[in-house]
């Protein structure tokens, strides 16, 4: 049995070489507030049913929010969405303000001109060690046209050979 654990900063380091999308994941609350973070935490789990996961860290500020919500929307970013990403990585009431916010059908906040819009249905949430999984059931979907916009030790990059279509 393994019994040491790694210290956090190799942990980071190592977690580092790992190459990512950047998403930002909103919601609203009850009274029709809107919240959303950046995450870069997010897979896709199952096609039949339809089910991805993003991870929400337990001291952020949304994440009653995400806890009473029965719904989300992730916004997979574009390349020259990098302000977009900045703006949802900071603790801010004002994250919305000055954005062209629309809403979903179940009346989440939908961003503009993401590459892709995945509508979900929070399927569960499974609390792991200081984050908190939450897996949707994606219920509706758009796309739009763009290079990803990829994050990689520490920083936002372009995606070199993509095309953009
Ligand atoms: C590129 C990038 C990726 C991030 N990924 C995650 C993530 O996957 N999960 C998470 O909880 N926070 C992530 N964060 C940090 C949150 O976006 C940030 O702490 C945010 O402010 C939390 O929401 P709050 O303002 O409601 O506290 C990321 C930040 C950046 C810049």
């Amino acid at each position: 049995m393994l019994t040491q654990s790694i210290s956090p900063d190799l942990f980071r380091t190592a977690l580092g070489r790992w190459a990512s999308g950047v998403t930002v994941v909103t919601t609203a609350d009850p009274a029709g507030g809107h919240h959303g973070f950046t995450a870069s935490a997010f897979s896709s789990v199952s096609l039949d049913p339809a089910l991805v996961l993003v991870c929400l860290d337990n001291k952020a500020t949304c994440r009653e929010a995400f806890d009473q919500s029965s719904g989300f929307v992730v916004h997979l970013l574009a390349h020259g969405q990098q302000d977009l990403a900045g703006r949802f990585a900071r603790k801010s009431p004002d994250k919305f303000t000055g954005l062209r916010v629309s809403l979903s059908p179940t009346g989440l906040p939908l961003l503009p001109r993401a590459l892709a819009r995945l509508e979900c249905r929070t399927d569960r949430r499974i609390p792991a060690g200081d984050h908190l999984i939450l897996i949707g059931e994606v219920l509706d979907a758009d796309t739009g046209e763009g290079a990803p916009l990829v994050y990689y030790q520490r920083d936002f990059h372009q995606l070199v050979g993509a095309t953009g279509s």
